[in-house]
């Protein structure tokens, strides 16, 4: 018979009722180390103080309001995101997935509204991961994710990540746009190397084309700065963004530039939720504590010191670990022994980290985790690649 909750995922048997900080405690008591932030969500960790206070305060005034009308706290989320980053404009979503619908329609509205109605392509890469609607599956166009759903939304041309000869070469009067994550998350934390993406920033623009970063898992200070892009130096046109700044409430947002906005006029794009006061009184008070430089500045002492414990680690266990990759607080062992081993022996050990392509293990945990966290954390790394060795 089928569960009464639809079976589309593979459960770990793990049940947890409380979390705090990093951890996460189980009905029967256990501590877990969250290396994982439910898939980098809980940048502030769970139950953060300032994030019950902003849900608590807004839920005893208004929950709900439909986007008819004004919403105060969506107004001051969209101004302190133009105010920190490269946008003009905000439209909030409740996911990532639905940033990528956004991003799609804003991209061919762009160019329908441009007389260009040819252009409605939009470049992508292998292991990339923009959702599980229709044009999130087919933007990623891999044949997991796309199997059995066709017919697939047309116009995604799908290149080889990091062939950057491979972009000049696909460019055509058709194309609309390049999408691309600037650190890839489920496809095994790959970094696009900044000079890949300022090289990608210039073909774009030599040839009128959009630049959509996915900064859905990347982003909200999890590389150390408010966005990966920075890194780079380069601003994208169009920004997708969910996952951490809602800190697990759930939010998600488009951020664009006015030009690359300009065809979203009233009536062509909405939402009943996206924009709601508790979802944005939350994301206000993420992006209060993230935005912030000497937050910033923690991550990447944070990331560094944890860093540099990984090497010793994988240094310590050949057999199980081949390297560390990723950026800041997102990162990625990439793994010799099978990674689904290493993530359940893990959980025999009280901690959590996630698996991604590649044989990799993710650990995206709270930007907040202390050093003794982190202590802790390669400790149980540790003990938990001495167990794979030995099995
Ligand atoms: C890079 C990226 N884009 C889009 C999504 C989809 O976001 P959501 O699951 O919130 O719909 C994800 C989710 O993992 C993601 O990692």
């Amino acid at each position: 018979m089928i569960p009464s909750v639809l079976p589309t995922y593979n459960r770990a048997p793990l049940e947890f009722v409380k979390g705090e900080g990093a951890w996460l405690t189980t009905a029967d008591g256990r501590r877990f180390l969250d290396l994982g932030s439910g898939i980098a969500v809980n940048a502030l960790g769970h139950a953060h103080p300032a994030l019950v206070e902003a849900l608590t305060s807004q839920s005893q005034n208004l929950w709900h309001v439909s986007n008819l009308y004004h919403i105060p706290q969506q107004q001051a989320l969209a101004d302190k995101l133009v105010e920190h980053t490269f946008a003009d404009t905000v439209f909030f979503t409740n996911s990532g997935t639905e940033a990528c619908e956004l991003a799609v329609k804003m991209a061919r509205k762009y160019f329908h509204d441009k007389d260009q109605p040819e252009r409605v392509e939009i470049i992508t890469f292998d292991g990339s991961f923009h959702g599980r609607s229709s044009a999130g599956i087919a933007a990623a166009g891999s044949e997991k994710m796309t199997k059995g759903f066709g017919p697939l939304l047309p116009g995604f041309v799908h290149l080889t990540f990091g062939d950057l000869d491979g972009v000049t070469d696909a460019v055509s009067d058709q194309t609309a746009a390049i999408m691309i994550e600037p650190v890839q998350g489920e496809g095994g934390i790959r970094p696009v190397p900044d000079a890949e993406l300022k090289a990608l920033r210039q073909i774009c623009d030599e040839h009128g084309l959009l630049l959509i970063l996915d900064e859905v898992q990347c982003g909200v200070g999890r590389t150390g700065k408010l966005f990966a892009h920075e890194w780079a130096g380069i601003t994208p046109d169009i920004m997708m963004v969910a996952k951490g700044i809602g800190g697990g409430f759930p939010l998600g947002a488009v951020l664009a530039t006015e030009d690359a906005a300009s065809g979203m006029t009233a009536g062509t794009h909405g939402s009943t939720y996206g924009g709601n006061p508790l979802g944005c009184a939350v994301g206000c008070a993420v992006i209060d504590h993230i935005a912030d430089e000497a937050f910033l500045a923690e991550v990447n002492r944070k990331a560094g010191l944890l860093r540099q414990k990984l090497e010793g680690l994988v240094a310590d266990h050949p057999e199980v670990f081949e390297e560390v990759r990723g950026s800041g607080l997102m990162l990625g062992l990439k793994c010799k022994a099978a990674n689904t081993d290493v993530v359940n022996a893990g959980y025999a050990n009280e901690l959590i980290t996630v698996p991604a392509a590649d044989n990799v293990i993710r650990l995206l945990p709270p930007l907040t985790l202390t050093d003794e966290d982190i202590a802790e954390a390669v400790s149980r790394l540790d003990k938990t690649a001495a167990q794979v060795e030995a099995a």
